[in-house]
């Protein structure tokens, strides 16, 4: 017999719903919130507002898609954290009434396991143990994977994530939220040497962006001041220079991971996954170190449900499942 469960993802400004039956995802639906674009971040109390309006169509287009109705269910999946708390709270409360009316269990899924567990989404899949540098606008951190369920964090940010500082950086430069996308096609017009900026100096396999952020800002206003066209003029050599200094920052800590463990699968998550420079980086280190590099198709790196019923599959096969009682977090460590 098959089993269906259906899941949800409202951590922050994309709601989602995805069917999985057994380990094939069925569907898989987001929809986007566009109204943070005019306030250059995400507003909470927006997108907690915009959640209650989208996760009723997006759930019935999850089931419609997949062609399941309610009462084939076997298990409702939600995201319980970590994220924005009122956004999580209306996945967790609309799967908590519908498992409780479908009577069937309830599975609380950690966002950032998720993340890494959409690389069982499609073959090929890593084999463990594995190491995976997660990199999103939430988060940024280095672990190794032993089991679907087993997971350490190696190292992490100390400050901002990679995605944040992208889309800060995009900011100083008059760019729209969420500006990382668009550094990203900018610096492929540039040369990643034509500025300069030193890498932070962190102990261990930890991260730090916001003294880089700081220093991208020290530099922009120092060059504006002597030319008030500089960004303009010189937008694509900006976007390319910065875009390296991140992605030789988050690379330097994961070739350093893979010495110090001797693990050589090597996967990426999160938004920041789709970054071009990141990607190549990557490949460049797998040929120099027999690396093999395992980077999920672009719909499940950024937030989506897909990876939240992968989880919750796995979960569901370990009998992990939530008591009603279950509430939102908005920190939760892996
Ligand atoms: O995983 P995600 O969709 O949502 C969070 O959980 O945060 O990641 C979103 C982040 C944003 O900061 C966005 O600017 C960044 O991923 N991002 C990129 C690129 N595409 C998305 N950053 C750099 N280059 C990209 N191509
Ligand atoms: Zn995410």
């Amino acid at each position: 017999m098959k089993v269906t469960i259906l899941a949800i993802e409202s951590s922050c400004d994309d709601t989602s719903a995805a069917v999985i039956q057994d380990s094939k995802i069925r569907s898989n639906i987001v929809a986007n919130q566009i109204i943070h674009q005019e306030y250059g971040g995400v507003v909470p109390e927006l997108a907690s507002r915009a959640h209650q309006q989208h996760i009723v169509p997006v759930v019935s287009a999850a089931l419609r898609q997949a062609g399941i109705s309610l009462n084939e269910l076997d298990a409702v999946a939600c995201t319980r954290g970590p994220g924005l708390l009122g956004s999580l709270l209306v996945g967790v409360s609309f799967a908590k009434g519908l498992a409780l009316a479908l009577g069937v269990p309830l599975i609380d899924v950690h966002h950032m396991r998720a993340h890494i567990l959409a690389h069982f989404i499609d073959e090929p899949v890593p084999d463990f143990p594995f190491l995976c540098l997660t990199v999103s606008g939430g988060h940024t951190q280095l672990v190794r994977v032993d089991t679907h369920l087993s997971m350490q964090v190696l190292g992490e940010t100390l400050d901002d994530a990679v995605g944040e500082a992208f889309d800060k950086t995009a900011k100083l430069l008059g760019l729209p939220y969420p500006g990382g996308p668009l550094i990203d096609r900018y610096a492929r017009m540039g040369n990643p040497k034509a500025f300069c900026f030193s890498l932070p100096q962190v102990d261990g396999l930890n991260f730090s962006f916001s003294g880089l952020k700081t220093a991208i800002l020290y530099f922009l206003q120092k060059k504006v001041q002597e030319d008030p066209g500089f960004v303009e003029e010189h937008l694509a050599d900006i976007c390319a220079s910065v875009q390296h200094t991140f992605v030789q920052a988050l690379l330097q800590k994961l070739e350093l991971a893979s010495l110090q463990t001797g693990i050589r699968q090597i996967a990426i998550a999160g938004g920041v996954a789709a970054n071009s420079a990141l990607r190549e980086g990557l490949q460049e280190l797998a040929a120099k170190h027999h690396w093999k590099v395992f980077i999920p198709d672009m719909a499940y790196c950024t937030d989506n449900a897909a990876m939240i019923a992968m989880a919750a599959h796995y979960q569901y096969i370990a009998g992990d499942f939530a008591s009603q009682h279950m509430q939102a977090v908005a920190r939760w460590s892996i």
